[in-house]
Order: structure tokens, then C-alpha cells, then sequence
């Protein structure tokens, strides 16, 4: 599986930390930045790069910090084919993927700890969608907006 992260300033530490534990891991992950850290970076300039990679199949799956995991998920829903979702528990880290096929997992650098991350991180690579017809009929009537 080809993942991709990318990290503003406020999400800067928590990508670092899950970098080290994917890699232990033994996972491939394409750094989308940021490299070094700049308090007056903005999440766009990371976060749209990685979404685009998602949306031209680069990538099976991205993970993008910001502070919140507010302007992370905004930003990323603009890339017809995207489907980001700020995560704060595990059931939806799952059920985002298995219902809705959720491609991008965004996540608050000032909101959780890095235990709680890789445990969401963890659930959301493991899911997969199920592609259950109720499913796929809401799906189309999202991805319908995009043409
Ligand atoms: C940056 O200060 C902060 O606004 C950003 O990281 C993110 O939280 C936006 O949603």
C-alpha cells in the first residue's frame, strides 16, 4: 500500500511521529511536507499536493496534520476524488473507510497524542471499503457534485 502524509506547522511534531512508527512498521510513506518547521507555513501548500497524489491513484491512502485537522480536511474535500475526514475515535478511523470510502485521514497535531494517532492510523490503513450497494448509492450522489 503506497500512503502519503503531509503536515503544516501545527501538525509538524505529529508527523514526525508517525513517520518513525510507519516506517517501523515497514510501510513505503511519500513525505509531502513540511520538511523543516516554519510557524507561518500554511497546510494548503502540503496537504493539496498529497490530495492530488490520492486523486491521481499515486496513493492508496494519506494522513494530513494541521492543528485542528479542520483546515487539513476543508482543503483536501476540494480535490474531486478525495474523500478526507477529520478523526478523533477509532470507530469512525474504521467506518470511514469500510461506509465511505475515506482516502485521507486528517488529524489535529494540538488535538491528540501521538499514541492516539497511530492507534487511528492503525484502524484507518487496515479498513477497507466494503462496497456494499447502500454504500455505493450514497457515494455516487457525493461524487455526482463533482462534474
Ligand atoms: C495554524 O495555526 C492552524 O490554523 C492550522 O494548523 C490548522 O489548525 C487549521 O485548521
Amino acid at each position: 500500500m503506497k500512503i502519503g502524509i503531509a503536515a503544516d506547522h501545527g501538525g509538524f511534531a505529529l508527523k514526525a511521529e508517525i513517520i518513525k512508527w510507519l516506517t517501523s512498521q515497514g510501510h513505503e510513506l511519500k513525505d509531502f511536507g513540511a520538511y523543516s518547521l516554519n510557524e507561518g507555513d500554511d497546510y494548503p501548500d502540503f496537504v493539496i499536493p498529497l490530495a492530488k497524489a490520492i486523486a491521481a491513484n499515486e496513493l492508496t491512502k494519506g494522513i494530513a496534520i494541521c492543528g485542528s485537522g479542520v483546515g487539513a480536511s476543508i482543503a483536501a474535500n476540494k480535490v474531486a476524488g478525495v474523500r478526507a475526514a477529520l478523526i478523533n475515535d477509532g470507530f469512525s478511523a474504521r467506518q470511514g473507510v469500510e461506509d465511505d470510502a475515506m482516502n485521507l485521514l486528517c488529524l489535529g497535531g494540538r488535538v491528540i497524542g501521538a499514541s492516539m494517532a497511530e492507534e487511528l492510523v492503525q484502524l484507518f490503513l487496515k479498513a477497507n471499503y466494503s462496497g456494499a450497494e447502500r454504500h455505493a448509492r450514497r457515494l455516487k450522489k457525493v461524487s455526482d457534485l463533482e462534474k
